[in-house]
């Protein structure tokens, strides 16, 4: 895509509740989060998700690693003012080798001194789950096998965030023949050498396993039929939905910040929450929208429930 320019990007509304309105109708808005954050209302969002761009990465923006921290700290300061107490802040983000520097071959230490910044600013910091890549394209860079995780870090902003397990719970393995024998196990506490057990009875009580904080999810590698193989950054759709889905209720309010080709977004409204984003580039913000209206009222499975696995 030529001619990505961020220059003159139409500025939000002044009033805030209008900013709000004006995001979440048009889908994804063509701006730049540092006008948009500040003018969202006071605790009015339910769930920013986000995979902003990583230090060093793309050829639309490069970010030094020993820069990061202090470029990405005042958009957290905004999202935290505008999240609601309940809310939560998902922020899916990837280690580099430094390029350059002291550090030079070294994996950069950006992601960790970030999260630590998060939570210094008062974020509190729920869990880190692990993305595992099943299918991570081949190549390395020194001593190393192929990098096939990214992280996703998971922040609150009060102590009781809305979080539903039950909406991301994953088939059980036993077949059903199985599940009703334990359930009439008469002996169906079984402790091991070391005292833990758990009663087998009731395992099956819960209409689906507990997922593990390993979510496995394809990479997609632009290979998005349509307007979004055009975006050099598309996270899989399945990425998205686990954190909508188990950390906004619905129809609540879920925003992306740095939108890209609008994932988030279609993830949110395929499952019945609001959702809006914010795109510095005019280019993806436009394909973001297109995408929006293809895809979004679609009923087909989406590619993300068709890929995801829960590795528990
Ligand atoms: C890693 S991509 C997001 C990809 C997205 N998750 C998807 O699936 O398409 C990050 C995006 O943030 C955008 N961006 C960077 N700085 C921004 C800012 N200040 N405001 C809004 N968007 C920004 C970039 O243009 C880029 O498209």
């Amino acid at each position: 895509m030529g001619g990505k320019s961020a220059r003159s990007v139409p500025a939000p509304p002044e009033d805030r509740d209008e900013a709000l309105r004006k995001l979440l109708a048009e889908g994804v808005v063509w701006g730049d989060s540092a006008q948009w954050l500040p003018r969202l209302p006071e605790e009015s969002v339910d769930l920013f998700f986000t995979s902003p761009p990583y230090a060093d990465a793309r050829s639309y923006m490069k970010i030094s690693p020993d820069h990061y921290v202090e470029w990405f700290l005042p958009f957290a300061e905004d999202m935290f003012s505008a999240t609601k107490d309940t809310g939560s802040f998902v922020l899916n983000i990837k280690n580099r080798v430094a390029k350059s520097g002291q550090l030079r071959g070294q994996r950069h230490p950006y992601v960790y001194e970030l999260v630590l910044a998060l939570q210094r600013m008062g974020w509190r910091w729920v869990e880190a789950y692990i993305w595992s890549k099943p299918n991570a394209i081949c190549g390395r860079f020194g001593p190393r096998t192929k990098d096939s995780f990214e992280y996703v870090y998971h922040f609150s902003k009060g102590s009781k965030p809305y979080f539903n397990l039950d909406a991301v719970r994953v088939p059980y393995k036993a077949d059903s023949a199985e599940i009703m024998r334990r359930g009439r196990d008469v002996n169906g506490r079984r402790n091991t050498e070391a005292g833990f057990g758990r009663d087998r009875t009731k395992t099956y009580e819960h209409g689906g396993a507990d997922p593990g904080n390993v979510i496995s999810v394809g990479q997609t590698y632009n290979q998005h039929a349509g307007p979004a193989g055009q975006h050099t950054a598309v996270m899989p759709e399945g990425l998205a939905e686990f954190f909508v889905k188990a950390v906004c209720s619905p129809g609540g309010i879920v925003v992306d910040p740095f939108a890209g080709s609008g994932t988030t977004v279609i993830s949110a409204l395929r499952h019945g929450r609001q959702a809006g984003g914010i795109e510095l580039h005019g280019e993806y913000a436009e394909i973001a929208r297109k995408r929006i209206s293809s895809q979004s009222s679609s009923s087909e499975p989406t590619l993300g429930e068709e890929l995801v696995r829960w590795a528990g």
